[in-house]
């Protein structure tokens, strides 16, 4: 496929995925090797054999395409198409056993997100996504939630693992905690925002995550209905390092939330532990 059929895209998009995430598994049954790439940075030989895999799938069926992955980086030869792909998204997870993780890829035309998908194959789980034509789980059309009451949502963050004493989000996940159901941080951005798309949770933030941990999920979210925003509630963009997404119903609250931290509030001596 030399030119870029556009109909084919998400099944041969998923194709690859399927065949990485197995990849995955593999190792993931024998328990990895893992290696240090830096402070609570785990590698591990795996994320490397995804990309290569995947990077060679990309080449083989559309030679002309850039591709930015997360272990191999990005050479820019000035394609229209370019593909952000994360080859294993939960590497912590992963290398301790935990199994939530998944491959995230999405491609982009001419600065316009056009698919995207994530395969975890934990679950065998797949969503996808095509500009325009909604969001799926294995093939079932997905749709976000409707809740529209703060203190009735479930909601998701992470927190990076650079510079961790530089990320404001431990008050925010304080904060929110207090004002919902819950926050939940499994580990895997790219599973977060699909787990908003397909309304199991009603939003997700998080600091400073890279293009190829939300590429994908932030189209799987607007194609299932919704928002996608910087902190402000200002446009989302890739390169931004702040991503809060939700329902859509819920997303004013949230801004309101945020801005009501950032101006320092609930910023309260800690609590003594309840009797
Ligand atoms: C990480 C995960 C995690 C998020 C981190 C990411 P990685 O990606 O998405 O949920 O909190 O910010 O770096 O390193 O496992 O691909
Ligand atoms: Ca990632
Ligand atoms: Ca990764």
């Amino acid at each position: 496929m030399a030119q870029t059929d556009h109909n084919d895209i998400v099944p041969a998009i998923a194709e690859i995925a399927r065949e990485a995430g197995s990849l995955l598994m593999e190792y993931f049954r024998r328990r990895v090797l893992i290696e240090y790439k830096g402070e609570a940075d785990l590698v591990t030989e795996a994320d490397r054999k995804s990309e290569i895999l995947i990077r060679e799938r990309i080449r083989a069926l559309w030679p002309g395409h850039d591709i930015l992955g997360e272990e191999q980086g990005f050479v820019d030869t000035g394609s229209e198409y370019r593909w952000y792909v994360d080859p294993l998204d939960g590497t912590t997870n992963f290398a301790h056993g935990f199994p939530v993780f998944c491959v995230s890829m999405a491609l982009e035309r001419k600065g316009q997100m056009v698919a995207g998908v994530i395969y975890d194959p934990t679950r065998d789980e797949l969503f996808a996504a095509e500009k325009g034509s909604g969001a799926y789980l294995n093939q079932q059309r997905i749709h976000v939630s409707k809740t529209d009451n703060l203190a009735e949502c479930l909601v998701a963050t992470g927190f990076p693992s650079h510079k961790r004493h530089k990320n404001p989000n431990i008050f925010f996940y304080h904060q929110i905690t207090l004002r919902t159901h819950g926050v939940r941080r499994a580990g895997s951005a790219a599973l977060d925002l699909c787990c908003v798309a397909c309304g199991r949770f009603d939003g997700f933030w998080e600091f400073n995550l890279n293009p190829w941990d939300t590429a994908a999920g932030v189209l799987i979210v607007e194609e299932a209905g919704g928002k996608v925003t910087d902190m402000g509630g200002g446009p989302f963009q890739l390169n931004s390092r702040e991503t809060l997404a939700s329902n859509g119903l819920m997303h004013a609250s949230l801004v309101d939330e945020f801005r009501k931290i950032f101006s320092g509030h609930g910023l309260e001596p800690l609590p003594e532990i309840a009797k």
